[in-house]
């Protein structure tokens, strides 16, 4: 028998041990050809998707952040609704069933809920409901595949602000489902910034702490990539400890997390093009790993279809992919997928080294989250129900 001291002091690992995911993600979008447009293309089927994501995963990545599930503008049927949606609406599904398989979570969604350019209250609310349903679909499926839903709020954080009633049910709808709740920024100085200057703002406080996670979007600037990889790390680094600690001044559990990159490939005669993202990728997985934290590399494949309205702010939007595809006519097999550059040394602790062969895994139960003190914490309390159990 456990007595209760012992059961809370269970029950209160189980919490941190449910927070302690933190290592190097990637941002996944299944819009790999030129032809593609991210509004509209339905065409990868849920198999393609799981193609792409076996590789993502066979790359020792288990965490994924997708931007929308795609859903149109149309209102929102049960059930329906979704296969109407462009093909980012798989990732949850592919992730719960590849996890099915391999009979361990071996990949995790952030599901994404595009807010920012979703252009009409149905397109926004149909967004919303497929997203709840999907998540809800894919953790029926293999349980904990989708933690959490995140709105994509882009430059929006003050935008968010009229919205607080809804993100409101929102966010009590994602508790009463097991769900967590974070938004996607890019303008997360604007958020540090608010809530040093008002630190004691209740309607402030109130719409950050709706938030389980903010996701910090820092994508490098034309002076960012001629500055290189390790400046580019220090400065990443620098804002995001703003941030936290502006948050940590208040009494909000909101946690920050971080989604960054770094262009290659543009020029395949230069072989810096994929050396400066590997150690810029590696710098970042270390330290998710190390300090504990959630980093998503944006993205795995390129995304040849993207633009970007500002050159010196986002220079190269098409070429941020761990991966590309030789777009080759209507093969999506793992075989028209090229790593850009060398694999990368994500620090990730699910061990995964060998693709190749049928090996068991190495630590596939206890690795899943591993990080530093999640050891310690394990070893505490078995010498603590040690303890017990020898004083009985
Ligand atoms: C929140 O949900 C309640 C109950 O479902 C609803 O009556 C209310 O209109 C919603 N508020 C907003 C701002 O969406
Ligand atoms: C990165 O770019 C931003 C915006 O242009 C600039 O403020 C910052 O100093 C740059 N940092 C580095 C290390 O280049
Ligand atoms: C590609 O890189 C090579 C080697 O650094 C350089 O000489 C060449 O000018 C580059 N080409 C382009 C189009 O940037
Ligand atoms: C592009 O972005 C830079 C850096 O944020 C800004 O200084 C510049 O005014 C922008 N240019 C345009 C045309 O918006």
């Amino acid at each position: 028998m456990i007595g209760n001291p012992v059961l809370i002091l269970v029950l209160g690992l189980f919490a941190l041990i449910k927070e302690s995911e933190c290592q190097l993600g990637v941002v996944y979008s299944p819009f790999v050809t030129a032809n593609d447009n991210p509004e509209s293309t339905k065409s990868y089927t849920l198999h393609d998707v799981k193609v792409m994501l076996n590789l993502i995963e066979n790359d020792n990545f288990h965490h994924v952040s997708t931007y929308s599930v795609g859903a149109p503008d149309e209102p929102f049927k049960a059930g329906s609704t979704r296969n109407d949606c462009t093909s980012v609406v798989h990732t949850s599904i592919a992730a719960a069933e590849i996890n099915k398989d391999k009979k361990q979570r071996v990949l995790s969604v952030y599901q994404g809920l595009d807010i920012a350019s979703s252009s009409t209250v149905v397109k926004l609310n149909s967004e919303i409901e497929v997203g709840f349903e999907i998540a809800q679909a894919a953790n029926r499926i293999y349980k904990g595949t989708v933690p959490a839903l995140v709105l994509n709020a882009g430059n929006g954080f003050s935008r968010l602000f009229p919205m607080l009633g809804s993100i409101r049910n929102i966010s009590e709808r994602a508790q009463a489902t097991q769900l967590q709740l974070g938004v996607r920024l890019r303008d997360c100085e604007a958020v540090a910034y608010i809530l040093k200057t008002n630190k004691q703002n209740k309607f402030v406080l109130a719409q950050v702490e709706i938030f389980d996670f903010v996701i910090c979007v820092k994508m490098p600037t034309l002076a960012n990539y001629s500055a290189g990889p390790g400046a580019f790390s220090e400065y990443l680094k620098k804002g995001f400890l703003e941030l936290e600690n502006a948050v940590k001044e208040t009494e909000i559990k909101t946690k920050v997390m971080l989604e960054t990159g770094w262009p290659s490939g543009m020029n395949s005669s230069n072989p810096y093009e994929t050396v400066s993202p590997k150690i810029l990728w590696e710098m970042m997985g270390q330290w998710a790993n190390k300090e504990k934290r959630l980093v998503f590399i944006n993205e795995a494949f390129d995304s040849p279809s993207a633009s970007s309205s500002n050159f010196t702010e986002n220079p190269f939007p098409t070429h941020y992919g761990l991966w590309k595809h030789k777009d080759t006519d209507m093969d999506y097999s793992q075989t028209s997928y090229v790593r850009k550059g060398a694999k990368l040394q994500t620090h990730n602790t699910l061990a995964n080294e060998d693709t190749g062969s049928n090996k068991p895994r190495n630590g596939a139960i206890a690795g899943r989250q591993v990080c530093g003190w999640f050891n310690s914490a394990v070893m505490v309390l078995a010498i603590v129900i040690a303890d017990y159990t020898l004083s009985q």
